[in-house]
């Protein structure tokens, strides 16, 4: 038996096709695939538009770039997230504040985050950043009326969350469309909901961002519009283009998104009956209003039983299953903060010390997904 990974593509003779299709183009970057995916995300979550670039990372760059992030702005974020947006905001000198979450989803709240403003007395924010942990999109709008309050920019680092909506007014409405935010950003990394090899997209409703993450994707370079020899540069610049190869395979999941989530959701809903009944095993609880993209299956233990964790980690990995840690808090890493006191983040603790993901795929069998429930319970009656 193969490792059992927590997350990975799902690839067809479709996208094999399409691909082939696309190399055989006249141009395999900057061509007619780009503009098609890129057409198809607007389409899809009614954005005004939607940039693709080379990675999550790069559209998290871009966008930071784009509302001009400068040394020493104040910038709010999730202590549970991926290092990506972290190490971006340092790099440009911003001062990063991290915010508590909520112990078992892992996400920051409206009530940590306005917890993090006043303790730390922030007043004049340049961004506040959310991150939908897993792909459930939570308190869209309370943040939307934070950053109003503030009067800040609202980026989602929505990485986790391509194809999940929320409710608003009774209509669902997708993450990306940048209703209650400023930009949002996506990763269509291999793990993700659909994929494109590497890649991702920043989504907008801003003419002007837009425009700004536009131009610094592709150097900083403007060029005359019927004088395709003459250019001018604007302002220092990246290549963060994503190529037709890879927005072609991007395009033909895309058309799959629909049953690519309602199988992860049917994953789900067996996890959940599954591990309800286990006593040990606490679920987080979503806004059920909301449809989430189910990128992540996460679980909370109840038994603070020292090392309880890990054990289970090893015991899934002697078993084949390899379930993941998402994530380990960002001031935990020494290389970021030096002296930090973890206390000031009870619950991010919390969610450290008790959570993790359990595997949640396209391709994973109802066959697998018994044989994790039932490694998962034989590993529990060894603690009762
Ligand atoms: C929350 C979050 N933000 C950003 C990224 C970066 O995306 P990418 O790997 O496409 O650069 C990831 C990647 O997994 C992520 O999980």
């Amino acid at each position: 038996m193969n490792f059992i990974p927590y997350g990975r593509q799902h690839i067809d003779n479709q996208d094999i096709k399409i691909v082939s299709k696309a190399l055989k183009q006249s141009l395999i970057t900057t061509g007619i695939y780009v503009k098609k995916f890129e057409n198809q995300i607007k389409k899809l979550l009614q954005s005004k538009f939607a940039i693709s670039c080379s990675s999550g990372t790069a559209g998290l760059h871009l966008a930071l770039k784009a509302i001009n992030t400068q040394k020493g702005d104040i910038i709010i974020m999730p202590a549970i997230n991926f290092v990506a947006v972290y190490s971006i905001c340092k790099m440009q000198g911003a001062k990063v504040f991290l915010a508590d979450v909520d112990p078992l989803t892992g996400q920051m709240t409206p009530k940590t985050l306005t917890e993090c403003i006043q303790k730390n007395k922030l007043k004049k924010i340049k961004s506040i950043i959310t991150m939908y942990l897993g792909g459930y999109p939570e308190n869209i709008i309370e943040f939307y009326n934070i950053k109003k309050k503030y009067k800040c920019f609202l980026i989602e680092d929505a990485c986790h969350a391509f194809g999940a909506k929320y409710k608003f007014k009774n209509k669902n409405i997708y993450i990306g469309s940048c209703k209650h935010s400023d930009l949002a950003v996506f990763s269509f990394h291999p793990v993700k909901t659909i994929t494109s090899g590497e890649g991702g997209v920043v989504t907008t409703n801003n003419k002007f961002l837009a425009s700004r993450v536009l131009l610094l994707k592709s150097h900083g370079i403007k060029r005359k519009k019927n004088k395709h020899w003459e250019y001018n540069i604007k302002e220092f610049g990246f290549n963060y283009r994503l190529s037709d190869i890879n927005c072609a395979l991007g395009l033909r999941q895309l058309s799959k998104i629909k049953k690519f989530i309602n199988y992860r959701h049917q994953i789900y809903k067996n996890y959940q009956k599954f591990l309800s009944k286990n006593i040990q095993i606490i679920l987080p609880a979503y806004n059920n209003k909301n449809e989430p993209a189910f990128h992540l299956f996460l679980i909370s233990l109840k038994n603070n039983k020292k090392l309880i964790k890990e054990k289970l980690f090893n015991f899934l990995k002697t078993n084949k299953i390899l379930a993941q840690y998402h994530y380990i808090p960002i001031y935990r890493f020494t290389f970021f903060e030096k002296k930090i006191n973890y206390n000031q983040f009870p619950n991010s603790e919390h969610y450290f010390k008790n959570s993790l993901s359990l595997p949640i795929f396209y391709n994973l069998s109802l066959k697998n997904q018994i044989y994790i429930f039932k490694k998962i319970n034989l590993f529990f009656k060894s603690f009762k």
